[in-house]
């Protein structure tokens, strides 16, 4: 099959379009043709780190076909449609076959297409998870998201609206429209305001991309409220889980997620998108062959939406 190989010694990139042999599922895990993958943060960050997938091919968020199953899978048959996220199973997307337990996927939702599908995963979990179980989000909160722009924030718009919240946007001036027409209540365009100098309070800080220091942020969220780090530069992601704690003193909470692939949480998002209720944001698509050039675009850190690489 064709895969996308990481070699540290290939020049100019190091994930080098190969031909390599196509897995065979052990008896609990689910052979998936892919027809595409998303690509994210945590492909170019593992890779930046030295973080290296045992078999060398990234890729987290895929969705594809079930091609055959090991004995002891019940859940899926051959020929079912899924996504899944694998990073959690040592990644292995950016190809044209990989591997997962069956407790890392659900079935594709049915009216949206696979390469819609891919983009959901990894980023509509972890808006999903910072809202609901970080942030504790009511109907009626006041909640602003900072870097509502790319993969996670498009999400974390959406699902924040679905819960009933009053949404406050930060994003550059191309992404102020967008953000909008994705249910924005307020969009702020951080080119132009500081959010952090401004009288408004929240709720629910949802801290996506940019960094802005911490105390800023305390700043502005309201007593109770839950300031909740998803990523942005490493710096402030440290500081955030080493002097987190500290700050958080008193009623307002400075929060750091982790997301998990959980099952049932993925088919709690399969089902909303189904329903219309979050539709991905797909900024571009590119070949399999072209997943160095996906991966480059994406670390610039200014994608709109998601980036999705078409396989099958
Ligand atoms: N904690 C976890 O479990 C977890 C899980 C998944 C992802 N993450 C992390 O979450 C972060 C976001 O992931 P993603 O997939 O959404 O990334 P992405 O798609 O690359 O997001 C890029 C977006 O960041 C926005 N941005 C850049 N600088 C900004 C600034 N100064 N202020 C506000 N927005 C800014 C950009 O918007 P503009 O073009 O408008 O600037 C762009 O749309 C990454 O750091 C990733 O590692 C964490």
């Amino acid at each position: 099959m064709k895969a996308i190989v990481y070699n540290k010694k290939a020049y100019p990139d190091k994930l080098v379009y190969s031909d390599i042999e196509k897995p065979v599922p052990n008896d609990n895990e689910v052979l998936v043709k892919i027809m595409a993958v998303a690509v994210n943060a945590a492909d170019y960050r593992s890779m930046k780190m030295g973080i290296i997938p045992k078999k060398k091919i990234f890729g987290a968020d895929i969705a594809g076909r079930v091609e055959s199953v090991g004995i002891n899978i019940q859940q899926f048959k051959p020929g079912d449609e899924v996504i899944g996220e694998i990073a959690d199973y040592g990644f292995g997307g950016f190809a044209e076959y990989a591997l997962a337990p069956e407790r890392l996927l659900v079935h594709k939702p049915a009216k949206i297409s696979f390469e819609t599908a891919a983009a959901l995963p990894m980023a509509a979990l972890t808006a999903l998870q910072a809202l609901r179980d970080k942030g504790n989000i009511q109907k009626g909160q006041k909640v602003l998201i900072i870097g509502s722009g790319g993969g996670v924030g498009t999400f974390a718009i959406q699902l924040a609206k679905y819960f009933g919240a009053t949404v406050t946007a930060v994003c550059s001036t191309k992404n102020v429209e967008q953000t909008k027409d994705l249910g924005a209540d307020f969009v702020i365009d951080y080119t132009k305001e500081n959010f952090t100098k401004s009288d408004s309070t929240y709720d629910i800080i949802l801290a996506v991309n940019g960094s802005y220091p911490l105390l800023a942020c305390k700043r502005i969220l309201k007593p109770k409220g839950n300031y909740v780090m998803i990523g942005g530069a490493l710096s402030q992601i440290f500081k955030a889980i080493l002097f987190g704690w500290v700050i958080s003193f008193g009623s307002k909470k400075i929060k750091f997620l982790t997301a998990k692939p959980k099952q049932k949480d993925l088919e709690f998002i399969a089902m909303l998108a189904n329903d219309g209720k979050i539709n991905p944001v797909i900024d571009k698509y590119y070949p399999l062959a072209k997943t160095a050039e996906a991966m480059q675009y994406l670390a610039e850190g200014h994608a709109t939406g998601k980036v999705v690489i078409k396989v099958g």
